[in-house]
């Protein structure tokens, strides 16, 4: 049976050795899945490398940094793990859309609407996927984006329009959301897959560690893993923090 599901469902390889077989074969292809997480978790870490494993397997991919500049990004990468976004990107392999940039005049500013502004950024979002055709796609923390909107249910309409957006390009994408501003759950209930990133606390030691809060239409394990970062990359081990 888990054939013929894969066939209908093709599964795309989030890069991560561990992760795949968390949900039942990697991410569904087109869909929208966020990796939640505190400060320094590893969200970037793990966004960065589905893209960078998808790049070096031929596909095309896209990077929308809201938050931190595209440069700062490219740097973070190559020092920590050797991973060179910027050749990628100067070989057409990677784009890399920085809305921090002053030209796609998307400030963030106290004068913008934010709902005005988050509705920008979709279109922004949706100009790019047209022009570039990634097959994967990462957009870094936009939690802040969604703090300025007061009411609930305009931050989940804007949610919905957004991850609508991304799914009719038919990109497989992460979505990072940093967990500072109590957007998380909003961004997460619209989300097909939601990965949370934490720490544990065992003993004297502080230990990452990763889990699976869920996953439309797959089967998920259960249990929290241990998770380890080193000059290769991110990895999740099979090991659980609690002996
Ligand atoms: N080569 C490496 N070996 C081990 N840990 C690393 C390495 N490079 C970066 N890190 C760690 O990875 C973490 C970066 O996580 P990051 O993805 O930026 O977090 P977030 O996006 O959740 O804030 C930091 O804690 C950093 O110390
Ligand atoms: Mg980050």
């Amino acid at each position: 049976m888990a054939g013929v599901q894969s066939n209908k469902f093709p599964r795309v390889k989030s890069g991560i050795p561990g992760y795949d077989e968390l949900v039942d074969g990697g991410f569904h292809r087109g869909t929208v899945n966020t990796i939640t997480g505190s400060s320094g978790t590893g969200k970037t870490v793990f966004a960065s490398q589905f893209i960078h494993y998808g790049v070096k397997n031929s596909e095309k991919g896209m990077i929308v940094t809201p938050s931190e500049s595209a440069e700062y990004l490219k740097r973070e990468m190559s020092s920590s793990f050797g991973w060179d976004f910027a050749g990628m990107e100067k070989e057409g392999k990677l784009s890399i859309v920085d809305v921090t940039d002053p030209v796609l005049r998307l400030q963030k500013s106290i004068e913008v609407d934010p709902v005005d502004f988050l509705i920008n950024f979709r279109k922004l979002v949706e100009r790019k996927l047209e022009e570039v055709k990634p097959t994967r796609l990462f957009i870094d923390d936009l939690t802040a984006f969604f703090m300025a909107v007061e009411a609930p249910f305009k931050v989940r309409s804007l949610t919905d329009d957004l991850f609508g957006t991304i799914r009719s390009s038919g990109a497989t994408s992460v979505v990072t959301i940093g967990t500072a501003f109590g957007m998380n759950q909003f961004l997460e209930y619209g989300a097909d897959s939601a990965t949370l990133l934490n720490r544990e606390r065992i003993g004297n030691n502080l230990i990452r560690s990763i889990y699976i809060m869920k996953m439309r239409g797959s089967k998920i394990a259960s249990s929290i893993r241990v998770l380890d970062i080193s000059d290769e990359g991110m990895a999740v081990s099979s090991l659980s923090p609690y002996p």
